[in-house]
């Protein structure tokens, strides 16, 4: 075998342990922030997207509305990817996070696994690394479409305000 073949190989294969290798950013659910993103002073995150929207949107799939567009809307594929975070992603990206979380924080904030500890997140630049995403509004756009059988055209300056949860102390 020449010398240049053996290098093509030897590349190949550290490329394939180079892919394999690579971090997979998976979702862990709304009450692994709640610890740290509940607190009175800062904003109360957790209770603010309990109290909204997006934390009811399996419940939405069971009343009479929903059931115009679907048979059985909390177990159609078609309804739940805009609906339950828990099926936005591949299955197999799904930790601690539950289904009727519905839109949790991380559809919009990316999966936490990576950047959930303290010394990541004091950091932005190194959650950004680590799975964290910023909320932009083509995030929302994904769900905020007309793909969506009740939709409503979707003004983006507005709709953020209705779902601000900002850290007063910023
Ligand atoms: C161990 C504590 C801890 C956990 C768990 C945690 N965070 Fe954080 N997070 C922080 C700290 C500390 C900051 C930086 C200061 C601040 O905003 O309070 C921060 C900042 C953020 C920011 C602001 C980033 C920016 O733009 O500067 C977002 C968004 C965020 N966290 C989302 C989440 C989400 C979503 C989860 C769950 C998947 C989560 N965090 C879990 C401690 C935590
Ligand atoms: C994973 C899909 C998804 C993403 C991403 C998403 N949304 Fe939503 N949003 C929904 C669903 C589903 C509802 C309806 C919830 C319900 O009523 O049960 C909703 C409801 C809302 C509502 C409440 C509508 C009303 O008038 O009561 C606002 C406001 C909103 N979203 C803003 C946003 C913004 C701003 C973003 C981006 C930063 C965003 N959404 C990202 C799926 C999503
Ligand atoms: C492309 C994403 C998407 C899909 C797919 C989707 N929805 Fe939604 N759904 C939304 C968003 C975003 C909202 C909130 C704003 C709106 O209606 O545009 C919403 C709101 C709703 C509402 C509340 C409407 C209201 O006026 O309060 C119901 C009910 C609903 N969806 C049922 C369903 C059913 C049933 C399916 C499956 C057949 C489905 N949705 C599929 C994104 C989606
Ligand atoms: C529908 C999308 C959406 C969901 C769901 C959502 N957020 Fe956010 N979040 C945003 C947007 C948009 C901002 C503002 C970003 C900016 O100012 O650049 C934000 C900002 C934040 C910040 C920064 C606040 C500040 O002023 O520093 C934190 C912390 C945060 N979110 C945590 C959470 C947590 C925890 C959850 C779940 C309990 C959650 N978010 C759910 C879209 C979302």
């Amino acid at each position: 075998m020449d010398f240049k073949k053996l290098l093509l190989i030897v590349g190949s294969m550290f490329l394939i342990v180079g892919v394999s290798n690579a971090q997979q950013f998976k979702y862990i659910g709304a009450s692994k922030c709640k610890m740290c993103h509940n607190k009175p002073d800062k904003g109360k995150q957790y209770d603010m997207w309990k109290a909204a929207a997006h934390s009811k949107a399996f419940e939405t799939l069971a009343t009479a509305e929903a059931k115009k567009y679907s048979d059985d809307p909390q177990k159609d594929p078609k309804c739940l990817k805009c609906h339950s975070t828990y099926h936005y992603a591949d299955k197999g990206l799904m930790m601690s996070i539950k289904e009727d979380e519905g839109v949790s924080c991380e559809s919009c904030h990316g999966p936490g696994s990576a950047y959930k500890s303290m010394t990541i997140m004091k950091s932005k630049e190194k959650s950004l690394a680590k799975g964290m995403t910023e909320p932009t509004e083509a995030v929302c756009k994904t769900c905020h479409n007309e793909e969506s059988p009740t939709y409503k055209p979707f003004n983006y300056a507005e709709a953020v305000k209705k779902i601000a949860h900002p850290n007063p102390k910023k």
